[in-house]
């Protein structure tokens, strides 16, 4: 049984795409996607020793070792150019998700989808893939414990930006209605105040330009809160 956050990324993955799961820690991804016929070729990858030998451990005592590669090593370096069409990337930094993205041109481009799910840092992930020949295709947010995460679904395309504040809070989870939403925007509604509050009495020049950018993004969050209720498709 997975947990909702990857329950939702492997409902993102198309049948029979060939997957490499980059990051795969534990192993639980693609251990889920053949047990359940959606993929029956997959990588699964990782920078660390121990976390590859939880992984393999899985995969060996579920009989799927003829299935599931593992390999050891960077992001996409350890993959060849056409051997997967879907990139799964989850649980890892935005900034960190950007750079495998960016050392990994040459598999990228035999890829069809690309599944993020970034742990902070969401507007440099969807700043990259603006920048660089991907559109969203779709997004959504999962709660999990206290958390809410934010799953990301691109393929090669264009798209357009129309305010940066997009970057941050994705257009898709707007056209898509999601349940969520307004609960992860109220999230950051809060932590902009709170900021705003504690440098309210500070009057150096520095904490000066940090309230008047958080203020900026106080307006933009009501902004998009109020596009959502207004949105008509
Ligand atoms: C928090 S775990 C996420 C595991 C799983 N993907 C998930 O979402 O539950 C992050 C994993 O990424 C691996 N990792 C970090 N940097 C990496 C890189 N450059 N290439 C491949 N794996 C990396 C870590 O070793 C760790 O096992």
């Amino acid at each position: 049984m997975l947990g909702s956050r990857l329950a939702e990324i492997a409902r993102q993955i198309p049948k029979d795409a060939r997957v490499a799961d980059i990051g795969t820690d534990h192993g639980l991804m693609p251990v889920y996607l053949v047990k359940n016929g959606i993929s029956s070729r997959i990588i699964a990858t990782d920078i660390s020793p121990g976390s590859l030998s939880k992984a393999r451990d899985l995969i060996v005592k579920e009989s799927l070792e003829g299935i599931i590669e593992t390999r050891i090593g960077s992001g996409l370096k350890v993959i060849s150019p056409g051997e997967i069409d879907t990139v799964v990337i989850a649980g890892m930094g935005g900034l960190l998700i950007s750079s495998i993205l960016e050392d990994g041109a040459d598999v990228l481009e035999y890829v069809h989808r690309l599944v993020l799910q970034p742990m902070g840092n969401t507007d440099i992930v969807r700043k990259w893939l603006t920048d660089n020949g991907f559109a969203i295709e779709g997004e959504s947010l999962v709660k999990e414990g206290r958390h809410i995460y934010e799953i990301i679904v691109a393929r090669p395309g264009y798209q357009e930006v129309s305010d940066n504040i997009h970057y941050e809070i994705g257009l898709k989870l707007i056209e898509n209605r999601d349940p969520l939403f307004k609960e992860f925007v109220g999230i950051k509604i809060k932590k902009a105040q709170n900021i705003i509050n504690r440098l309210k009495n500070e009057k150096t020049r520095n904490a000066q330009k940090v309230m008047e950018e958080f203020s900026i993004k106080l307006n933009k969050y009501h902004e998009v809160l109020r596009c959502f209720a207004q949105w008509r498709g």
